[in-house]
């Protein structure tokens, strides 16, 4: 199978990701390894802080586009941004100011991990009514969603998809986390895996290790659907289902 990561910090010197060339093309052969033939390059976008215009970021995409195209040319690049969620966010989507997920209409996006359900809830609708399609970064960490299968529920249903950190799955019964984990890709939540690659090191651009127990417990359709189907649906700007 060859897997999709739709959240990585792969494009250098842009965010606290890859510090340069070299670092990226190290961990690009990492995931290279790993199976994954596409990778979606989304640098944290934070309203007012960014060190790079979308132009700039554009042409270092390019730039790294054409190094990658030289060791492995069977290796799909797309742009896009992860972004935090903040006042005047939904005016910079319409303004064209954030790198959307390869110029879709879907936008990942990432919020203050203690923000209560009631915001969460209210931005999700506002990204809606805006026509856009919010992907929810790592889905696993926000504190207000945590056991609450009710409001996780309610927000696929306004049309978030969500996307999950694959090492997240990691850890045996007695992990509350990787058991939450565990039931909402068990139960069809999750739409998207990303690796949210930073490095060589802790937040390397693994996948192997972890995608044995989805497919043993998911099985291989539901496996490809997240790995392979709803990226590539996504990256064409079409409905999931
Ligand atoms: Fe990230």
């Amino acid at each position: 199978m060859e897997y999709f990561d739709i959240h990585s910090h792969i494009l250098p010197g842009v965010d606290d990701g890859s510090e340069n060339m070299e670092e990226s093309l190290a961990m690009i052969e990492v995931a290279y390894q790993e199976g994954t033939r596409s990778i979606f390059c989304t640098p944290h976008y934070e309203r007012g802080k960014n060190s790079y215009t979308k132009e700039e970021l554009n042409s270092k995409f390019q730039e790294l586009c054409k190094e990658v195209e030289k060791v492995h040319p069977d290796m799909k690049l797309y742009l896009g941004n992860e972004v935090l969620y903040a006042d005047g966010v939904v005016d910079d989507l319409k303004n064209g100011l954030i790198q959307t997920m390869n110029d879709t209409k879907y936008v990942l996006v990432e919020f203050n991990i203690r923000i209560s359900y009631n915001e969460l809830y209210q931005a999700i609708r506002k990204i809606t009514n805006a026509r856009f399609r919010p992907i929810i970064a790592h889905v696993e960490r926000y504190h207000c969603l945590f056991k609450h299968i009710d409001r996780v529920d309610e927000l696929v249903r306004m049309e978030a998809y969500l996307q999950m950190n694959i090492s997240s799955v990691y850890g045996g019964l007695l992990d509350e986390n990787a058991r939450w984990c565990k039931k909402l890709v068990k139960e069809d939540y999750i739409s998207f895996f990303g690796t949210d690659a930073h490095d060589l090191d802790d937040r390397a651009p693994y996948i192997n290790d972890y995608v044995g127990w989805i497919e043993k417990k998911c099985g291989e359709d539901a496996l490809e659907e997240m790995f392979v189907n709803n990226p590539i649906k996504m990256s064409k700007n079409q409905y999931l289902i």
